[in-house]
């Protein structure tokens, strides 16, 4: 049976559920997959560096006290080498889960890049460099006889992006709108409930919704990459972060709340992108007052949701988690189940 090694850069709250899930269930998983996965490198910023060919020992990292090194360790030492993990390990796979400047996409898109350019496929869950670059890094991923694989990009493990390209195949996506962002739509939810805005985010970051930043949440740029993901990847429409018109919800008062409630309409944050008449592209971030039978009024708390409007099915609708650490795990799991399957299909 195959075994696919990993090199997990970024040893973060995701990639640890990931270390669990394969710790935890390897054999069921082989079972039903038809292939093994062994963690032969790990970096992190924090834990620094741990290399070991045969296969590490996950449980004994995953119970490593918190605030632990992997230096003392064999083939382990304090600092994170990202670069010389990615290019020179013999690791299958590198799942790049580390954090990402929204802007520049760094440092996980020299990430990709370097694991592309060392003939490895990539699993990520990060939005910046999909966001940013996603098409370059599918062409190169492409060029190079591997793939590049990001499901978790938007919508955590609920799988948006393969239902379109591999589901709804055959009809033409004339348009997406969106709840794409768990923390604001708790947030939206709390508030009806009369609860303040900075109360309610505060709740969103304890429960571990919120990005160690909120203002990317509330202010609506985190909603913003996964448009220009959508955009890009679902409708093939190249546009950037920056072309897509952006409002968060924090002018949104208790008053605007409940006139929404006294004319059977409920705020969403909505993220669309919409494909008119003329050919032309709009995409969009913003509170919408929505009535009670939009497909997407009843989703609640951090659950989030997409609508496909297409020619031949008309509107079709999936919800699911957004975020969460599971989640995203499960995620990187299904990339690199498709990564299997695409090796299957092409030998
Ligand atoms: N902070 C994001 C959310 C996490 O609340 O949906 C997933 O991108």
């Amino acid at each position: 049976m195959r075994t696919y090694d990993l090199a997990l850069i970024g040893f973060g709250g995701v990639a640890r559920s990931l270390a669990e899930i394969i710790r935890d269930d390897s054999e069921r998983l082989a079972a039903s997959l038809g292939f093994r996965m062994r963690v032969i490198a790990i970096t992190d910023l924090n834990m620094g560096t741990l290399t070991q060919a045969d296969g590490i020992d996950l449980a004994a990292v995953l119970a490593m006290p918190r605030g632990a090194t992997f230096a003392g360790l064999t083939g382990g030492t304090e600092d994170a080498r990202n670069e010389d993990v990615i290019r020179t390990s013999n690791a299958d796979i590198v799942v790049e889960a580390t954090f990402t400047n929204p802007v520049t996409g760094e440092p996980a898109l020299s990430h990709v890049k370097w694991a592309l350019d060392s003939g490895k496929h990539v699993t990520t869950t990060n939005k910046g460099p999909v966001a940013l670059a996603g098409s370059a890094l599918r062409e190169l991923a492409a060029q190079r006889g591997r793939r590049f694989e990001f499901e978790g990009a938007v919508m955590s493990g609920t799988p948006v992006l393969r239902f379109a390209s591999e589901m709804l195949k055959g009809n033409q996506i004339l348009g997406i709108q969106g709840i794409l962002n768990g923390t604001t739509n708790y947030v939206l939810g709390q508030m009806t409930r009369g609860s303040d805005l900075s109360v309610a985010v505060a709740e969103a970051q304890e429960l571990g919704y919120a990005e160690a930043d909120p203002t990317a949440d509330i202010g609506g740029s985190d909603v913003r990459l996964k448009v220009s993901i959508l955009a890009n990847q679902v409708m093939g429409v190249a546009l950037t972060p920056e072309d897509v018109s952006t409002q968060g919800i924090t002018d949104l008062t208790q008053e605007d709340i409940a006139a929404a409630h006294g004319c059977s309409q409920v705020w969403k944050l909505i993220g669309s992108v919409t494909r008119d008449a003329d050919g032309s592209v709009r995409a969009e971030v913003r509170p919408i007052a929505l009535d009670l039978d939009h497909p997407l009024a009843g989703i609640s708390g951090a659950t989030n949701a997409i609508t496909f409007d297409t020619d031949l099915l008309g509107q079709v609708t999936v919800s699911g988690p957004g975020a969460g650490r599971i989640e995203t795990a499960y995620a990187l799991l299904s990339d690199i189940i498709a990564i299997h399957a695409a090796a299957g299909a092409a030998a």
